[in-house]
């Protein structure tokens, strides 16, 4: 039987298409929304209303590059959360009327479980069980992933996420937003022990980034008052510390996690993996440790709705649909 899935998603600021069939991902369509940039951050209000916008050109493009015939399709999915509970009513209610006007099951998927099956769509695949760090704007979590649909956090932060940590210090450095990726650009051209912030060290495995965010904001103040030059003249050098404090608290984590559970399969995910530094020191970890280390495409690393195609088709394989009066869940749980 050909086995062919439409996912969607639509959690944050991007509204994304994805057909798969088989488990082999035909096609990823992103439309990503500008109109947050001016602000600095997601405007929730107006991410719906441009989700509300792109939904259908996105879907009938997926569709029309498919060469799939709506009337083949097995099942819609989407996601359900975790995400802005306006973003993902729109995807929802999308696939909920897709579904029933096609008379087939409807699959809801977790963004975070779809984060990490996103390894699934090329090769090579990890090899069970492995452990993923999820990084992203709204998330840090280290995940113990047993099985394609069985996966337990086993760390995570208890204040910001990492991403955060990046979007928030590009702030004050006055890059645009997101910030994350400009931060990563200038990082590579600085010095990265040209300044020293702290790197938190909480209980077990748990993460936290609100430390080095406030210790970032009295360091740049403290300066400014001295040098009302000193971002400009020492952009690059800034930039590359806060990163590498940034890397050094997630792999201290991961390392700790890594011994504990005795596995050296070790994956990361999310937006955030999609940074050239924490891709470079993962390298050299795991040649130091012996690990064998997964590291997504970066078309795979922020949202899109391949990875949810992914997890549909696991999710369909073992028929876990889920019934016509689903509604969101802004903060999902794996
Ligand atoms: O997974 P994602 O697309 O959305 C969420 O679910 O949050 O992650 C977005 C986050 C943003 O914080 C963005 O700044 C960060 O990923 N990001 C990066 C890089 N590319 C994206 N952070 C650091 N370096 C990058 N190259
Ligand atoms: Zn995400």
């Amino acid at each position: 039987m050909k086995v062919t899935i439409l996912a969607i998603e639509s959690s944050c600021d991007e509204t994304s298409a994805s057909v798969i069939s088989n488990g082999k991902i035909l096609n990823n369509i992103v439309a990503t929304q500008s109109v947050h940039e001016k602000y600095g951050g997601v405007v929730p209000e107006l991410a719906s209303r441009a989700h509300q916008q792109h939904l259908i050109p996105v879907i009938h493009e997926a569709m029309i590059s498919s060469g799939i015939d709506k009337k083949e399709l097995s099942a819609v999915a989407f996601t359900k959360g975790p995400g802005l509970m306006g973003s993902l009513m729109v995807g929802v209610s999308f696939a909920k009327s897709f579904a029933f006007m096609l008379d087939i099951p409807l699959i809801e998927v977790n963004h975070m479980q779809a984060h990490i099956l996103s390894h699934f769509i090329d090769d090579p695949k990890p090899n069970f069980p492995f452990i993923c760090m999820t990084v992203s704007g709204g998330h840090t979590q280290l995940v113990l992933v047993r099985d394609h649909l069985d996966m337990e956090v086993i760390g995570e932060t208890t204040d910001d996420a990492v991403g955060e940590a990046f979007d928030k210090t590009a702030k004050l450095l006055g890059l645009p937003y997101p910030g994350g990726p400009f931060l990563d650009k200038y990082a590579q051209e600085g010095n990265p022990l040209a300044y020293s912030f702290p790197v938190a060290d909480m209980p077990g495995l748990k993460f936290s980034f609100s430390g080095i965010k406030t210790s970032i904001l009295y360091f740049l103040r403290d300066n400014l008052k001295k040098n009302p030059d000193f971002v400009e003249q020492n952009l690059a050098d800034i930039c590359a510390s806060v990163q590498y404090t940034l890397i050094k608290t997630l792999l201290l984590k991961l390392k700790k996690a890594a011994k504990e559970h005795n596995i050296k399969e070790i994956a990361i995910a999310g937006g955030v993996s999609a940074n050239s530094g924490l891709r470079k020191e993962l390298g050299l970890t795991a040649e130091k440790l012996g690990w064998n280390v997964y590291i997504p495409k970066l078309e795979y690393c922020t949202d899109n709705a391949a990875m949810i195609a992914m997890a549909a088709h696991y999710k369909f394989l073992k028929s876990e649909f889920c019934g016509m009066d689903v509604v969101p869940d802004a903060r999902m749980k794996i």
